[in-house]
């Protein structure tokens, strides 16, 4: 009787929503860095403690960016040089990509960003608990755990961009740049000229799309924000072609766009 009520305690404990929050980002955690050798420094438990003290304890609304600047510190990487890709409006498309091409990393393909991606977690203002369900959602306060974490993990990711960087946009909508964006709102702001060299615009298409690199306006915006020093460059690059560079791992990356 005492081991059965030992295993049903055991398994109900492992079910609290903290319990499988912690458990889902240790095992992130270790088979990451199984998966990518190079960023061996890194603690799994130290970045788990440093993530809870973001939002543990505090109101579901008042959890601001820097809460992360600790996380953010705890996790080290090398930046991917003229690899890095940003999105906007490409969420699905561009991580099939990078998961069957490791010539391009999106911030999810950090480990930071690998750790916390499709994830919600709050806390609760006096409160030790963890949760993972009722938590504000992204639109219901401006200070939302979540929204705050990709804020400032973006904010990061843009201010370590080095090299030719590229952005994946959505050629199929009015807007591909976006001001109300992430990637607008908080990645271009931190680009650094001093350690990135150029931008290229891959803008996606569908068959039938009339959207053109120099007749979206928005695109425009987008070149007049950045820094002068950066070369700006825009390719216009049919979803068929990301399909078949996804399907077909032994055309070149370089021959994808
Ligand atoms: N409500 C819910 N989720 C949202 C919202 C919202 N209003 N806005 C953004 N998100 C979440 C969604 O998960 C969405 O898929 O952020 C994701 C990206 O939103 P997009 O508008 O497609 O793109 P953007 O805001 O530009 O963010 C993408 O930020 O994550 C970084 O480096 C990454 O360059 C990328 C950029």
């Amino acid at each position: 009787a005492t081991v059965i009520l030992a295993v049903t305690l055991g398994l109900t404990l492992g079910t609290t929503s903290s319990g499988s929050l912690k458990e889902t980002i240790i095992n992130r955690c270790n088979t990451y860095l199984k998966d990518n050798g190079a960023t061996s420094q890194n603690d799994c438990e130290k970045i788990w403690d440093s993530f809870t003290q973001a939002f543990v304890g505090k109101d579901t609304c008042d959890v601001p960016p820097d809460a992360y600047d600790s996380l953010i510190h705890s996790v080290s990487q090398e930046p991917a040089c003229n690899r890095m890709l940003f999105w906007s409006k490409t969420k699905e498309i561009v991580h099939a990509f990078t998961e069957k091409r490791s010539c391009y990393v999106t911030l999810e393909d950090t480990l930071l960003g690998f750790l916390l991606d499709g994830l919600t977690w709050c806390g609760k203002n006096e409160s030790q608990e963890i949760f993972t369900t009722e938590c504000s959602s992204w639109s219901d306060c401006v200070n939302n755990p979540v929204r705050s974490f990709w804020i400032q993990a973006s904010a990061a990711f843009a201010a370590s961009a080095c090299g030719d960087v590229s952005v994946m946009l959505n050629g199929a909508i009015d807007m591909p740049f976006n001001p109300t964006s992430i990637f607008a709102s908080v990645e271009v702001k931190n680009f650094n000229s001093s350690i990135m060299k150029s931008l290229t615009v891959l803008l996606v298409t569908k068959e039938g799309d009339v959207k053109t690199c120099e007749s979206d306006a928005s695109l425009k915006d987008l070149q007049n924000q950045l820094d002068p020093k950066l070369k700006y460059q825009c390719k216009i690059v049919p979803q068929s072609t990301i399909q078949t560079c996804i399907s077909q791992p032994q055309i070149a990356c370089d021959d994808c766009w």
